[in-house]
Parts: structure tokens; C-alpha cells; sequence
């Protein structure tokens, strides 16, 4: 049996050891979210947080994140409230098809939880390993440079902290 905390929640699940962390999150959590793109590691679209960092959930064992704290897009959204990155993302039409998309946000997340005040040539740098084949990305980093700026002038805005999204 394997215990998974994923999005504040525990799940006790029998894995086998060979599966892959985003085909359980898939799989046996639901949560399609997370999307499969290379399987290989190469395309960024499986993107979680594991304990805040942006990881790639097609090359973990679900077993390697035992006790850790997995976060996934479906976490982002509160309360029926988007989270600033998502609005961002609509105001700034930065998805067209939204393969790409979860695994985007959720690396921008990482990304402002450790620098909250980006230049454009840092996002691309940070966002550089998530592959999109829609939008030409200039929409995806202005709508993150305007995320951090909503994050960091909103006292209200919620904080985006390491293994925190909100
Ligand atoms: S599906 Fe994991 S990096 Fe492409
Ligand atoms: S919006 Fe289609 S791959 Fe990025």
C-alpha cells in the first residue's frame, strides 16, 4: 500500500511499483489535469509540484514521492476563484488548445514562488523546458510577468509559497 498526499489530501492506494506517478494521478486519482504529452520527459506537459518544485510526474515512480506533497492544476482554482496565473493566462489568451497548459502553470508557479519579480528573458529561460505548439509563447510570458505583478501588488492575492500554491 502506498500513502499519497495529493492536493491536501491522503490516499492510501495499491501501486505497483513500476507505475508512474502521473498515471496514478491520472489513473487512479481522476485527476486528468495532468496531461501526457512525450512520456519522455522532453515535453513538460506532466509538470506537478512535488513539496513546491516543478517536477516531471511521466518520469517519477509514484513510490519515489511517498510522503511528499504532490500539487496538481486541479489544486490552483479555490473557492471557485482562479488562481492569478489562470486569469492571467485568460486575459492574455496565452492557450489555444491547453495541452500545454497545466504544466505551464504549474512551472510558473514554481518559478514566482522563487523569484516573484521575473524578467521576460527568466520566464523564457524557467518556461524553456515546457513545450507549446500553439501559442508562439509571447503570450505565455507576458501573461506570467502580469501574474507576478498581480501576485506581488494584491495584498490580497493569495501567496504562492514553495509546496503552497495558495
Ligand atoms: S509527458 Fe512528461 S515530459 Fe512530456
Ligand atoms: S496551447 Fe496548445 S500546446 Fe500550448
Amino acid at each position: 500500500m502506498l500513502t499519497l498526499r495529493v492536493n491536501g489530501g491522503e490516499h492510501r492506494l495499491d501501486v505497483e511499483p513500476r507505475r508512474l506517478l502521473a498515471d496514478v494521478l491520472r489513473d487512479d486519482l481522476g485527476l486528468t489535469g495532468t496531461h501526457l504529452g512525450c512520456e519522455q520527459g522532453a515535453c513538460g506537459a506532466c509538470t506537478v509540484l512535488v513539496d513546491g518544485a516543478a517536477v516531471r510526474s511521466c518520469l517519477l515512480f509514484a513510490v519515489q514521492v511517498e510522503g511528499a506533497e504532490v500539487t496538481t492544476v486541479e489544486a490552483l482554482a479555490r473557492g471557485g476563484a482562479l488562481h492569478p496565473l489562470q486569469e492571467a493566462f485568460r486575459d492574455h489568451h496565452a492557450l489555444q488548445c491547453g495541452f500545454c497548459t497545466p504544466g505551464m502553470l504549474l512551472a510558473a508557479v514554481d518559478l514566482l514562488a522563487r523569484n516573484p519579480a521575473p524578467t521576460a528573458a527568466e520566464v523564457r529561460e524557467d518556461l524553456s523546458g515546457n513545450l507549446c505548439r500553439c501559442t508562439g509563447y509571447g503570450r505565455i510570458v507576458d501573461a506570467v510577468l502580469d501574474a507576478a505583478g498581480r501576485m506581488r501588488g494584491a495584498s490580497s492575492s493569495p501567496a504562492v509559497h514553495r509546496g503552497e500554491v495558495r
